[in-house]
């Protein structure tokens, strides 16, 4: 009897090649909902919830990449510092608006609640449905997972333990001793050195299309997992795979 054909998928991108040997996740937007925090954010300032969650995240992955670009990194800040700042300002855009006639230290006592309750919540973000699932089903077929995230490990571990993912990672990798956010190729690099493994040998997964487009010129393996149904970047470079969950991860080790 004919053996059944491969997969589409796996004539048309992926000739050969084995199944990953690691696994190293995005944290923020991929294991963890940073727009979970939209909730909180609606009830402290009524009618900006949404809007102050997606400009929050896109002003912090922005510092991100001004500090990194930069003077040679004389600005470098951690990933929960950035975090503040582009909460403070998303808080003053929003919600304060160029009217005020507060000073700049009247203006932040004032929300200096809703920025400390926002930023506890930020330590504990709702982790998307079918991870620990994943996560679980990884570790049972002996797969080194881990992270690999901008955030800083202090961050990374109260957002870990929060989730519930205690015991299941075998690596955490913070950016934060080489001082450089991802993408700069630096940061990538911290996945093979903690690995032990060649880029291509392990999938990087991401729901942010950037770092999956970085870590696919990198040279990894990547699973862009398009959670808002969104276009890739168009820099002429593609994922290895697209999902919809994370439950894609697991069709590589199939
Ligand atoms: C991270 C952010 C960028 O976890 O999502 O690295």
């Amino acid at each position: 009897m004919p053996s059944s054909p491969p997969s589409p998928l796996a004539q048309t991108t992926e000739p050969g090649r084995s199944p990953p040997r690691a696994v190293l996740f995005d944290a923020y937007g991929t294991l963890f909902d940073v727009y979970s925090v939209a909730q909180l954010a609606e009830e402290l300032f009524p009618g900006h919830g949404q809007a102050l969650s997606v400009l929050w995240r896109d002003k912090q992955i922005e510092y991100t990449r001004l500090v990194t670009t930069s003077n040679h990194g004389a600005h470098y800040q951690p990933f929960n510092v950035l975090t503040r700042a582009a909460l403070v300002f998303a808080i003053k855009k929003l919600v304060v608006g160029p009217g005020t006639t507060l000073s700049e230290a009247d203006l932040l006592l004032e929300h200096e609640p809703a920025i400390e309750m926002l930023l506890a919540q930020y330590q504990h973000l709702d982790a998307f449905p079918e991870n620990l699932a994943v996560l679980q089903q990884l570790k049972a077929k002996d797969i080194p997972i881990g992270i690999l995230s901008n955030g800083d490990s202090a961050m990374l571990q109260a957002a870990v333990h929060s989730a519930g993912f205690d015991g299941l990672l075998d690596h955490i990798i913070s950016v934060d001793p080489i001082r450089k956010f991802k993408t700069h190729p630096e940061s990538y690099a911290l996945g093979e050195q903690a690995t032990g493994l060649a880029a291509r040998d392990v999938l990087f997964v991401s729901c942010n299309a950037w770092d999956a487009l970085g870590a696919t010129w990198y040279g990894y393996t990547t699973l862009w997992v398009n959670r808002y149904h969104l276009p890739f970047e168009e820099l002429g470079t593609q994922p290895t795979r697209t999902g919809s969950d994370l439950r894609a991860v697991l069709d590589f080790f199939c």
